[in-house]
């Protein structure tokens, strides 16, 4: 496959990023790490991947404004394009020597995800996808699974944590869902789950009270792989409210059902 220049941009920024936080993964016990909120950590590795990406992509679009988790907002002189940016998606994991964190870079387009990689620099796979011209795993095309039935599915999803969710709600949805599936998981890294459905491990995932930077490069993909997205109000507002549910359209629909209806 051949690489257009923004995506080859991207792919250079996201594995230099990823270097740095595997050399910090080495020493996870010398990080300095701090709370933003309840469970909510943040470590010097994930404010370095995120000034590397930064720096990196600042170099090769200077007009481009940013989205970053760390340090926020950045305007640029061109408005309508945006990078959306995870440093390191799956801080917790990463702090417990657990290998399923992720970089996560999106590019929007008025506000439109429209170019998405993401990598686990763990496990050495690089899921990238440009509006239009498809999905890849280490340059192989992927697809999202084709199974229709949900009792054949493996389905992944974000459950709520300290300081942030219902609890409740989430009990409700896992007694109506967890009887249906075949599995249900959850990884700790929502960039990863978009990219596991995106390759057809994951039929299907969902979770609420996610961020931009959560998700913008894992629409793209989900998208470009042949599946579906949509909020849980079937809509396509899933920056804005933060929710997300994703798989092949019949998944997707019949797991929408058994959300809506508890
Ligand atoms: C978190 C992960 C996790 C999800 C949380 C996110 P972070 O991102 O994606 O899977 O359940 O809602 O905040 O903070 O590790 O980048
Ligand atoms: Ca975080
Ligand atoms: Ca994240
Ligand atoms: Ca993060």
């Amino acid at each position: 496959m051949i690489r257009t220049p923004l995506m080859t941009v991207m792919v250079q920024a996201v594995r230099k990023a990823g270097r740095s936080l595997i050399r910090d993964f080495g020493e996870v016990e010398n990080l300095q790490v701090s709370l933003k909120g309840p469970g909510d950590f943040v470590s010097n590795a994930d404010r370095k991947a995120e000034r590397i990406l930064h720096d990196e992509l600042a170099k090769a679009r200077p007009s481009f404004g940013f989205l970053m988790e760390e340090s926020g907002e950045v305007e640029g002189s061109d408005a309508s394009h945006r990078w959306i940016i995870d440093p390191l998606d799956g801080t917790t994991n990463f702090l417990h020597g657990i290998p399923l964190f992720a970089v996560s870079l999106g590019l929007a387009r008025d506000g439109v995800p429209i170019a998405g990689v993401i990598h686990n620099p763990a496990t050495d796979e690089l899921f990238i996808a440009e509006k239009g011209a498809g999905a890849f795993m280490n340059d192989r095309r992927i697809r999202v699974a084709a199974r229709r039935n949900l009792a054949d599915s493996v389905i992944s999803c974000g459950l709520p944590h300290m300081g942030r969710g219902d609890f409740a709600r989430f009990g409700r949805e896992y007694g109506a869902l967890g009887p249906k599936v075949s599995g249900l998981r959850r990884t700790g890294a929502a960039a990863l789950d978009l990219a596991w459905v995106a390759a057809g491990r994951f039929d299907g995932f969902w979770e609420r009270g996610l961020k931009p930077w959560d998700m913008a490069a894992g629409i793209v993909l989900v998208r470009e792989a042949g599946g579906y997205v949509s909020d849980l109000d079937d809509g396509d507002k899933m920056l804005a409210k933060g929710d997300i549910i994703v798989g092949n359209e019949t998944i997707r629909r019949d797991l929408l059902g058994v959300l809506r209806g508890v």
